[in-house]
């Protein structure tokens, strides 16, 4: 039996840029430790009512935690832990977290991240993730400051995104393709199980929450029609898949090829998936697997942020069905272009 593990794979690569000090490596390794702890609260959540979890006193006088809350914790404690981020932008706190201890502060990376996407899912047992965003620091001297993460998406070293689903797999990239690893629960190993993901050739699925459909814009209305017509020459109809976990949608739609949408609305214009850990890390993954994100005018990964918190709407998958969205969008949603 022959098989490869994130470990193995990451010093693998790490080895192949004789420039790298390791930092990244230790920083990814410690992101798919934290990934395996948040995957077994995961797993035994539907046993929070029978065996009192969340809000509940446990054994050891530890409150439960919620699992959104509980996720952030541990992602937080494996990175201070690990020395090489000095800072974390987390959905769950409104500022960033500076980490301070000896060794943290002299870290080379940032990380932003969205420690739960889909949170809202849990009860009803649906795949949900962690999305993250790793930058190096912009500013060179005492604690990191907000402007270490307000970089546009190009700047990015490293993201990807941890699927607790029917399996769990952690997906990432650092510019070179896309790399998938399933974690094999008995021996709590992370195996390369999809190298180089890329998408399809044929793709035929769109993913959007068509209850918003009065509020969206012209452009994406538009859209939505083209998908629903018959053409047999383009696979049309396409079929509408929608999780509601934006890393499900993504992962399902790298894999069997389709286009996820989050449009701006008349409520609000700038959609809302936020910009930093959610729309970023899925634009360079989706970029690596060939494809292309878009706010419906700009390439996602060249939004310089003003916040840390920035929301962004977005179209990410295959070049083809991306262009022909942001075609729509150009013509009959002008209004809806950033300024
Ligand atoms: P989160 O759980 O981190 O708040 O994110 C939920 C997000 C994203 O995962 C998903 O694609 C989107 O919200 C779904 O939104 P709608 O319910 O508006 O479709
Ligand atoms: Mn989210
Ligand atoms: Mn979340």
């Amino acid at each position: 039996m022959k098989f490869k593990t994130l470990t193995e794979f990451i010093i693998e690569k790490q080895a192949e840029y004789p420039q790298a000090s390791g930092e990244l490596s230790r920083l990814l390794s410690d992101i798919g430790i934290a990934a395996k702890f948040v995957n077994r609260e995961v797993n035994r959540a539907g046993l929070g009512d029978v065996m009192g979890y969340a809000g509940e006193v446990n054994v050891q006088g530890e409150e439960q935690k919620k699992l959104d809350v509980y996720a952030n914790d541990q992602f937080i404690a494996a990175l201070k832990s690990g020395g090489q981020c000095c800072a974390i932008g987390s959905e769950e706190n409104e500022e960033i977290i500076i980490l301070d201890n000896d060794v943290s502060r002299h870290g080379k990376y940032v990380v932003a991240m969205d420690p739960l996407d889909g949170s809202s899912n849990i009860e009803s047992n649906v795949s949900i993730g962690t999305l993250f965003s790793i930058y190096r620091r912009r500013t060179v001297r005492g604690n990191a400051q907000l402007e270490d993460f307000l970089q546009p998406g190009r700047n990015l070293v490293a993201a990807g995104y941890v699927i607790y689903g029917s399996s769990t797999m952690l997906v990432y990239t650092t510019g070179y393709g896309v790399n998938g690893f399933t974690l094999d629960p008995s021996v709590g190993l992370f195996i390369l199980s999809h190298p180089d993901m890329k998408y399809p050739e044929k793709c035929n699925i769109y993913s959007i929450n068509e209850a918003n459909y009065f509020s969206f814009p012209e452009g994406v209305r538009k859209y939505i029609h083209y998908c629903q017509e018959e053409d047999a020459a383009t696979n049309r109809p396409y079929s509408t898949r929608y999780i509601g976990s934006m890393v499900a949608d993504i992962h399902r739609n790298i894999i069997r090829g389709g286009i996820f949408l989050y449009p701006g609305t008349t409520k609000s214009k700038k959609g809302k998936l936020r910009l930093l850990y959610e729309c970023c890390p899925v634009a360079f993954l989706a970029e690596q697997a060939g494809g292309k994100a878009s706010d419906g005018f700009r390439r996602i990964l060249d939004i310089q942020p003003a916040m840390l918190h920035e929301r962004s709407p977005i179209f990410v998958g295959p070049v083809k069905m991306v262009e022909q969205a942001e075609n729509l969008m150009r013509l009959y949603s002008s209004e809806f272009k950033p300024d």
